[in-house]
């Protein structure tokens, strides 16, 4: 794609730009919007080395290189301190078949990560309580930059860091030994272990001491009880099997789960590090290491009635995937509420004199926000993940009733399209700005949303359908109309789409180059007729339909979102 290009032109003009291809490549870009050409080289840098005004030093070089055009180039001008580059139409045509067509799963992909580990925390609930809106963000901003990071060559370990550990477990253990044979455990386990969690928390409030009762036996957990123990994994193995039923809607998968209690044994070993790195300290009864240098309140290694903690865990998991995983990059998709954890756990492997921690990155993302709704676990006006996920469902189903009821298998169209429009509603905006949701936009067909993207995928396959032979794959005519050349021009970007929603983490980048494609898609289909034109004109802008059929599926893909193969 534009890399292609890229190379062409760096390792043709090296010699006479008097750089290495790699540095000339690295400077060069796609014209901005309204540009004219396929790559642009800012000058400005040299201008100021040469003291020259950079438009008069564009319009030098590119009358100099314009002697000597490299493959495929059709012509060279400055425009102002820019040298902008135009291939000829074939030339672009071919080597978008070559790239597209040809591997199609792999289109796009680059060797960034060669083959280094990308360690990637996403969507790690608390066992017991059902998931909410806010794991909605944190597994779809998760798995889409597990894909992403795949097409960069990383290989990926999607990692659970269950919350699966702590007191609760103590007053849930109780709970279910008094109250447990009040509830349909067998037939509904995982609802039966929330209302225990919820009774008690209600029960507690009314008489505080079953809070003690709920520390003597998280007391008997930790000392390592074969009963309590039993209950114990109990409530995690229902509470896996019920998220995995809600992430399987949403396409996400972890390969491994290393919850919070697989670090109790490696607690000790932090702390004695700490130590003897002269980093702990008392303070007021609990163990702390101060952060004054970094303008942060200390971190709490362990309290003064010895519980160890939240950020010590933390501690314990970044040290295990960098030097027992062998991470390369290690990643936390976690809500920016929790941006102050992150910091202070980061800075205190840095006092340990960890250097890769700068390749540990919290990536923060805002809230979620119904409107009227707050979510709070307590309050009981949660709102929750698979509530959300089965009406996005319905609300589409009643629309396909209405708009195309003869449609056929529509129940897993409306799965496909009302989980993909709650998906690229998410993944539409830069992750840390707060999501305002609203039913109406998400699901609008017509404006920024996932059903759009999918319409226009479908379209493009509606229209190989009724060309009804294979598509030749061969572009023999020039396509040269505005709306052809533009689109053209579009589907070059996608991997560099790709590599930069990877390299800043942010998948909103590519949800708004689809977007694009789409405008630019649906502008050439108003204005060229298609099917029924001669032969070879057919067989081109077939050719360029399902190359954007072909974009819009991998992108999609990339974003955790099925294109649907009709609505
Ligand atoms: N269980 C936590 C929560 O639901 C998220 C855990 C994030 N990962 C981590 N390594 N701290 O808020």
């Amino acid at each position: 794609m534009l890399q292609a290009l890229k190379t062409v032109l760096s390792t043709h003009y090296s010699t006479r730009l008097k750089k290495i291809p790699q540095d000339l490549s690295q400077l060069m870009e796609s014209p901005k919007a309204g540009g004219r050409g396929h790559v642009a080289l800012p000058v400005f840098a040299w201008a100021k080395e040469l003291k020259k005004a950079p438009p008069l030093l564009a319009t030098e070089l590119a009358a100099e290189l314009s002697q000597d055009l490299a493959p495929g180039l059709q012509s060279i001008e400055a425009v102002s301190g820019f040298v902008n580059f135009t291939f000829a139409g074939n030339y672009i045509q071919d080597l978008l078949v070559r790239e597209i067509l040809h591997q199609p799963e792999k289109v796009g992909h680059s060797q960034v990560g060669n083959g280094r580990k990308l360690v990637i925390d996403f969507c790690s609930p608390n066992v017991a309580k059902p998931m909410h809106v806010g794991h909605l963000r944190a597994a779809v901003i998760g798995q889409a930059i597990v894909r992403l990071a795949k097409t960069q060559g990383f290989e990926v370990v999607g990692l659970n860091h269950l919350g699966d550990w702590g007191v609760q477990f103590g007053k849930l253990a109780w709970a279910f030994l008094e109250w447990g044979k009040d509830y349909p455990f067998a037939e509904k386990p995982f609802d039966s272990l929330y209302k225990l969690y919820v009774r008690f928390h209600d029960e507690a409030e009314k008489n505080p001491a079953l809070h003690d009762v709920g520390s003597k036996m998280f007391k008997r957990l930790e000392d390592g009880d074969a009963e309590v123990e039993a209950l114990w994994k109990q409530f995690v193995d229902i509470s896996l099997k019920d998220y995995q039923r809600i992430w399987d809607q949403l396409g996400i998968h972890h390969d491994l789960v290393r919850g919070e209690s697989f670090y109790n044994d490696r607690l000790k070993v932090v702390e004695k590090m700490l130590q003897e790195k002269g980093l702990l300290e008392e303070s007021g009864g609990a163990q702390v290491v101060r952060l004054d240098e970094a303008g942060m309140p200390p971190c709490l290694i362990r309290k003064s009635d010895g519980a160890s903690l939240y950020a010590t865990r933390d501690l314990a998991s970044a040290i295990y995937r960098m030097e027992e995983l062998n991470a390369h990059v290690n990643l936390y998709v976690v809500g920016v509420d929790q941006t102050l954890h992150f910091r202070q756990v980061f800075e205190v492997l840095r006092k340990m004199g960890y250097a890769w921690v700068d390749h540990c990155h919290h990536i923060a993302f805002g809230m979620y926000r119904f409107k009227d709704t707050q979510i709070s676990t307590r309050k009981g006006n949660t709102v929750f993940l698979e509530d959300v996920l089965k009406q996005a469902t319905e609300r589409v189903q009643a629309i396909i009733a209405q708009k195309n009821p003869a449609l056929a298998d529509a129940g897993r169209i409306a799965k496909q399209v009302g989980i993909g429009a709650i998906v690229f509603n998410d993944l539409m905006n830069d992750r840390i700005k707060n999501v305002d949701f609203d039913w109406a936009r998400a699901l609008d067909f017509e404006g920024d949303s996932g059903p759009y993207v999918q319409y226009c995928g479908v379209r493009c396959l509606s229209l190989m359908r009724k060309f009804g032979r294979t598509i030749s794959a061969q572009m023999t005519t020039v396509l040269s109309s505005e709306e052809e050349v533009a689109l053209l021009r579009c589907l070059l970007l996608y991997q560099d789409t790709l590599k930069n929603s990877y390299a800043h983490f942010k998948p909103h980048y590519l949800a708004g180059y689809l977007l694009e494609v789409c405008r630019r898609f649906n502008q050439f289909y108003n204005k060229c007729r298609i099917l029924g034109e001669a032969r070879e004109l057919e067989e081109a802008r077939m050719t360029l339909v399902q190359m954007v059929h072909t974009v819009i599926g991998s992108g999609l893909y990339n974003l955790s979102i099925e294109l649907p193969d009709a609505m």
